[in-house]
């Protein structure tokens, strides 16, 4: 049912992205071409789905904020292409494929990150069916979460702790940055889209912030015991570039221990809703099991 369901939902994502694309206005087919390489090259697609999901949960209503939870995903691809590049991560694959620069050029690259987190903005606006009001509070939420209080910020201390022993604490403000904002602010779109009580938006929050920690210690994990051909990106990135992370930080045992408690956590906040829940409980328990 789960596998059936998430398989569903990636398709109209993914139809939806490119219906996006397609319908936005371009001066230059390159720059356009660039984008959709990217785009359209197959990741996970969790921050929409997550953020369907919490609508779900709310009110069964995912299905209707799709332009919103597309524009997730082009700021989140838009993040990877830049990560990936020389003058940070320095890695040639990803989602299986050549990185973008790879393909083209350093230059284009940075462009087409730039012409998806615009693209993203656009999108939203063009969102039916919300009040104004509520689509004002989703963009804050968003442009907070993917700028220099998340995921930006995140990114940058990630860039400046290279080489260096950081402390716990550090660390940590880097995942809940780099990683977790984009994921609360899927969920917490979600859940202002779909009408929450301040309750549910409160515990929907609590979920969201241990979803982000525990996906940022699994990939974490999976840069150390993750299979190339299956994580579609290559195994001891962070090594090769000195990063800081939760295994260079405790053991492998320990980061898997501190994972399986921040699932729980995060399992811990859904307990006063009921099945409709599900999908999202289901979500952050595969996390453990992950092998993408
Ligand atoms: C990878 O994110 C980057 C991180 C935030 C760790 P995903 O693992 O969600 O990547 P895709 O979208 O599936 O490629
Ligand atoms: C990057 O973290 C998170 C982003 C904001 C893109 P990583 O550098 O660990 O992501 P991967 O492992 O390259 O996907
Ligand atoms: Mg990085
Ligand atoms: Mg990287
Ligand atoms: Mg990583």
């Amino acid at each position: 049912m789960f596998k059936e369901k998430w398989a569903e939902r990636v398709k109209l994502v993914e139809e939806n992205l490119l219906h996006e694309l397609q319908s936005t206005a371009t001066i230059d087919e390159k720059i356009l071409q660039a984008m959709e390489y990217s785009l359209m090259s197959g990741g996970k697609r969790l921050r929409p789905i997550l953020l369907m999901a919490t609508a779900d949960a709310v009110s069964k209503s995912g299905e209707k904020f799709l332009p919103v939870a597309c524009a997730l995903e082009m700021i989140h691809t838009y993040s990877l292409i830049h990560d990936d590049l020389p003058a940070m991560d320095n890695d040639d694959y990803r989602r299986g494929k050549l990185t973008n620069h790879k393909v083209f050029g350093d230059a284009m690259a940075i462009l087409a990150g730039d012409g998806l987190l615009t693209l993203a903005f656009e999108v939203m606006t063009r969102q039916k069916d919300v009040e104004p009001k509520i689509l004002l509070q989703v963009f804050h939420e968003i442009s907070t979460a993917a700028g220099i209080a998340g995921m930006v910020g995140g990114q940058s201390i990630d860039l400046q702790s290279e080489g260096k022993h950081i402390n716990m604490m550090t660390l940590r403000k880097m995942h809940i940055g780099k990683t977790g904002a984009l994921f609360l602010a899927a969920i917490r779109s979600g859940a202002i889209l779909a009408g929450a009580s301040k309750d549910q938006l409160d515990a929907l929050t609590l979920y969201a912030e241990n979803f982000g920690l525990a996906f940022q210690i699994t990939d974490d994990i999976l840069d150390v015991t993750g299979d190339e051909k299956s994580l579609g990106k290559p195994v001891g990135s962070d090594a090769k570039n000195g990063k800081s992370t939760y295994v260079t930080l405790m053991s492998l045992d320990e980061a898997k221990f501190l994972a399986e408690k921040t699932v729980e956590t995060a399992l811990d906040a859904l307990k006063y809703f009921g099945d409709e829940a599900d999908f999202l409980r289901e979500t952050v328990t595969q996390l453990i099991l992950r092998e993408r």
